[in-house]
């Protein structure tokens, strides 16, 4: 029988986490029969606490993505409000955790999940996992491999989009701005938009924010996930072209 395999975020850091810690604690371990001086034991101290940091971070990381992120996902869906006949956009869906959630509240409308599929980034990132999953959960999904600076979807034809851990993934600000551009050409007038994501969101708040058509609040950080991850919630506002109101987001 299929199960539902979500995997977990960044393998490469993790893995790196692990490594280090076992390297450094096998010095340590080894450098304890050794009777030395007080330098010596001062070195040690510092690697073996180096070491213990690094052990943490990755067993915290790995907590964060298994267990907490499901918690937070179901939560930020729910602070979507959705009436179940939206069509809805995750920029980065990976394995599909949010686009899935997110499919389950819209029985008459649309779950749309764009990515690159990169396994750095998350474990067992393809894009047939990701229709598995949908399978396993009972909805339906339209997935398409492409990259969030360049969404393949047509102006104002999302109600919602969200995204979770992954504009970061892309290396320099102005693309990040660009993707964020790009969510906004898609959303409806009256469309929301929720982001999940580390540092760099605190960047995405004032790209946003200086948008005469955005209102953006301010984001939440959650200092319990490793690393802290900041929620920016926000919708862009109605605007009247040539005399004629533009698709109202969430029609049903
Ligand atoms: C850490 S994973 C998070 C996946 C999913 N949102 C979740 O929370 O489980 C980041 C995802 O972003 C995707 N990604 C990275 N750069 C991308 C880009 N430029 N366009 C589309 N997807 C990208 C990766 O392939 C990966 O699936």
């Amino acid at each position: 029988m299929k199960k539902v395999s979500y995997g977990f975020d960044a393998p490469v850091v993790i893995r790196n986490l692990f490594l280090g810690s076992l390297g450094l604690f096998l010095i340590t371990g080894l450098a304890f029969f050794i009777k030395s001086q007080l330098w010596f034991w001062v070195a040690f101290i510092y690697l073996f606490v180096t070491a213990l940091s690094f052990f943490i971070m990755a067993v915290w990381t790995l907590y964060s993505s298994l267990y907490l992120k499901p918690k937070l996902i179901s939560k930020l869906i729910e602070d979507l409000e959705l009436t179940g006949c939206e069509a809805v956009l995750d920029m980065g869906c990976g394995s599909g955790m949010f686009l899935i959630e997110a499919a389950k509240q819209l029985p008459r409308g649309k779950a749309c999940g764009i990515d690159l599929w990169l396994n750095r980034d998350q474990f067992n990132n393809k894009i047939e996992n990701t229709l598995s999953n949908a399978e396993v959960e009972g909805v339906q999904i339209e997935l398409k491999t492409a990259d969030m600076c360049r969404i393949p979807y047509r102006d104002k034809s999302f109600d919602c989009v969200i995204s979770s851990l992954a504009i970061h993934n892309i290396s320099d600000k102005v693309n990040r701005d660009e993707a964020l551009s790009e969510m906004l050409r898609v959303l409806k007038p009256g469309g929301k938009f929720i982001i999940m994501d580390i540092s760099p969101a605190k960047s995405y708040f004032e790209f946003l924010n200086e948008k005469d058509n955005v209102i953006v609040q301010t984001p939440n950080t959650i200092h319990k996930y490793c690393p802290p991850v900041h929620v920016i919630k926000g919708k862009v506002t109605h605007q009247k072209e040539s005399g004629k109101l533009y698709e109202e987001a969430a029609l049903c």
